[in-house]
């Protein structure tokens, strides 16, 4: 199964020049998600990394595609990890450099939804790490345990899975 949705992602990926800056290569995984079988198939893939979750990240934005799709399949429950300024207060925040900038992600400041829970983070793509590297240091500091960390496709040359290198780390795709 894993291997079949590896295959539709690697068949529909549509690969962007110079976006959103000039000189990155952008992998646009809306034609793989919008295709019935292949989201079905990555879904059930990606939730088989982590089966003892207690609660699914989704990252802004397409990680909530995916997250809220593997926290149903595991029967649990799923939290936003979001862009900056989108979560009302009190929020954690965590600044981070992206291939392209700077950006800063946040989540609830509420610990009571991650201390001592056993979580699964999702995104569509790891690049540098920036991402999921802030995103695993804002969970862990509300005191999240990290039960897997998870991606459709990896861009090894970018080598975010260095920055990873504590956590378990699966991608269903390596380009
Ligand atoms: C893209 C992608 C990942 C991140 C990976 O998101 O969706 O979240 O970059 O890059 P990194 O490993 O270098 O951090 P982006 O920040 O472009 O925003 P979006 O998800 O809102 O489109
Ligand atoms: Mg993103």
């Amino acid at each position: 199964l894993i291997h079949q949705a590896a295959a539709a992602v690697t068949a529909n990926t549509r690969w962007v020049d110079d976006f959103p800056t000039p000189g990155v290569r952008f992998a646009d995984l809306t034609p793989v998600f919008a295709d019935g079988p292949a989201f079905s198939s990555i879904i059930t893939a990606l939730s088989s990394v982590a089966p003892d979750a207690e609660l699914v990240a989704g990252i802004d934005a397409r990680g909530f595609l995916l997250g809220g799709g593997i926290a149903r399949d595991l029967g649990v429950g799923v939290l936003a990890v979001r862009k900056a300024g989108k979560l009302p207060p009190p929020v954690q925040t965590c600044e981070y450099t992206l291939e392209y900038g700077t950006a800063a992600i946040e989540i609830p400041g509420d610990s009571k939804i991650l201390h001592g829970r056993r979580v699964l983070i999702v995104d569509d793509v790891l690049a540098t790490g920036g991402t999921l590297g802030a995103t695993v240091e804002l969970l862990e500091r509300a005191g999240a345990d990290i039960v897997g960390v998870t991606v459709v496709t990896e861009i090894e040359a970018l080598g975010g899975r260095a920055r990873l290198a504590d956590y378990p780390l699966t991608s269903l795709v390596r380009i």
